[in-house]
């Protein structure tokens, strides 16, 4: 029933859009179009393609996996970087568009951001960063070194703030409530733990450590971050080298 009435709902609005576009004179359309544009669309930034061949096995990132809460200040690498987004989220298919993780319907209700610190990952800057699997690249949200924000938003888990990178995963429920009703929202955060996975055991194969972190204040994170509140922060990874 509530499927029936999302859906019903959902395709009501594309009508209205549809009809809309019909009415409206085609400059009128191009124009609106540009004004659109995001003023930092530009600001976008092509990753390495991953590799799928490794020196840990399956096995062994399993065994050694551990949520780890102190991290080296040494920087990562873009290779490295982009690595962990592939593994986490990029498309792994030649020709398609299926992601390294599995989802419900292949709605794909997860996005992927990096918080990157201060000289942490040259030669990218401090800031928030999305990533689009499509492209396998990086757009920028802001440019600011954040750590000690998130860290704060995070019940002030502070540890966090010393690893260069952190890992934000989010969930745009209606993505799979439009198909799904109340249970896409269920199959979004399972995904969130599949992804979260993925981050942990590729970096362990890297020779990285990761850290785990759900207790946040949500509406805190996403005003820090500048990221739309319907992308809702589900869990943050940490990740560095560990301390020797
Ligand atoms: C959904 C979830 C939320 C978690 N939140 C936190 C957290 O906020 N802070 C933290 O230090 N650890 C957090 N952890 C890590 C757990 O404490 C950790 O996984 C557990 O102690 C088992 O240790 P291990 O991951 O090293 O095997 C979280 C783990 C999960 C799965």
């Amino acid at each position: 029933m509530v499927y029936c009435k999302e859906r019903r709902k959902y395709l009501i609005g594309w009508l209205k859009r549809i009809v809309l576009i019909g009415l409206t004179p085609p400059w009128f359309r191009g124009w609106a179009f540009a004004q659109k544009k995001h003023p930092r669309e530009e600001a976008v930034m092509k990753l390495p393609m991953p590799t799928w061949h490794g020196t840990v096995s399956v096995e062994q990132a399993i065994k050694q996996r551990r949520t780890v809460r102190s991290f080296a200040s040494r920087a990562l690498t873009v290779d490295q970087l982009a690595q962990l987004l592939g593994s986490a989220g990029g498309i792994t298919e030649t020709k398609g568009y299926k992601r390294a993780a599995p989802s419900a319907g292949a709605l794909y209700p997860m996005d992927l951001y990096v918080v990157v610190g201060q000289n942490c990952l040259p030669p990218i800057e401090a800031g928030v960063y999305r990533y689009e699997p499509g492209q396998h690249q990086l757009s920028e949200v802001l440019k600011d070194d954040l750590r000690s924000s998130i860290a704060m938003a995070a019940l002030s888990q502070m540890w966090m703030a010393d690893a260069p990178l952190i890992m934000v995963i989010t969930a745009a429920y209606r993505r799979a409530t439009v198909k799904y009703g109340q249970r896409g929202t269920r199959y979004a955060l399972i995904e969130a733990g599949h992804i979260g996975q993925n981050i942990f055991l590729q970096a362990q194969a890297l020779g990285l450590e990761a850290g785990i972190v759900g207790a946040f204040h949500d509406a805190e994170l996403i005003d820090a971050m500048h990221i739309p509140s319907a992308h809702e922060p589900i869990l943050l990874m940490p990740v560095g080298y560990a301390l020797e």
